[in-house]
């Protein structure tokens, strides 16, 4: 079915899902599939950003988190980091403005730290640009780990505690969310990971404990709106109980 029909499905279907999350995979295997090079997977993938943008902006989601690069693949040849940084760079130097009139707030999230200088000040300059935005916030994880998220807040409390600032008796569930990156947005609704994969992958650990999974047998580079829109749909059949019984 057409990405229109689906849109006119979803809306008579159920309550939508505010913050879908993406594992982005299978970018090698698409490219391997057409005996390309890697990263040409990864570009053609850049392409299926720009699809789920527009496609959630149309589906009325109000949050987007794709997980475009972990701390894991830091340990990828040097060739492969190097195109998938060049790809950050590209992607924000042609969709900034594009992004800017969606009304899409872009933040990227991760260790920012260790990219490098150049890759480091697109980052910083569309986050600037796009600040103010509200119509969808896109999160991108660019070198993150989920694990390393959770330290990272554990020694932020560990130092406000030693410190003072903090009594043992507040480190609390709203303690830890709100010093991991994702702090002050909702945890995800629902999550798709693409080429039928069955893992979490060291993503949003925390965030996703009461998260619909849908996994899709779609290779990331040809997931389209539509894909967006089954995936939304399949989210609508669920049961949401948080642990509780229905009502
Ligand atoms: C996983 O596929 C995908 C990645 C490691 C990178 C994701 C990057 C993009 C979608 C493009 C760049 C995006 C932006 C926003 C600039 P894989 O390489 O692990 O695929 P495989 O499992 O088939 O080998």
């Amino acid at each position: 079915m057409t990405a229109p029909v689906l849109l006119s499905q979803i809306r008579g279907h159920g309550p939508l899902p505010k913050h879908i999350a993406i594992i982005m995979d299978g970018n090698g295997r698409w490219a391997r599939e057409r005996m390309l090079p890697r990263p040409m997977g990864h570009r053609q993938g850049m392409k299926a950003v720009r699809e789920v943008v527009e496609g959630a902006i149309e589906a009325g989601v109000e949050v987007l988190s794709l997980f475009a690069f972990s701390q894991e693949n830091w340990q990828r040849p040097a060739t492969e980091i190097g195109a998938l940084m060049s790809l950050l760079e590209e992607y924000i130097q042609r969709e900034a403005d594009e992004l800017e009139a969606q009304g899409v707030r872009v933040q990227m999230l991760g260790d920012l730290d260790r990219l490098a200088p150049q890759a480091r000040a697109a980052v910083d300059r569309v986050m600037a640009q796009t600040a103010k935005n509200s119509t969808l916030v896109l999160n991108l994880f660019i070198s993150y780990g989920s694990r390393a998220e959770i330290v990272r807040a554990a020694r932020r409390i560990a130092e406000e505690v030693a410190a003072g600032t903090l009594r043992p008796n507040q480190v609390d569930e709203a303690a830890i969310s709100s010093r991991l990156f994702t702090a002050g947005g909702p945890d995800p609704d629902l999550l798709i990971r693409t080429s039928g994969e069955r893992r979490i992958s060291n993503f949003l650990l925390w965030q996703l404990a009461y998260t619909e999974l849908h996994i899709s047998p779609v290779l990331w580079p040809d997931f389209t709106r539509a894909n967006l829109c089954e995936a939304i749909l399949d989210y609508q059949t669920r049961d949401r109980r948080f642990g509780r019984v229905s009502v």
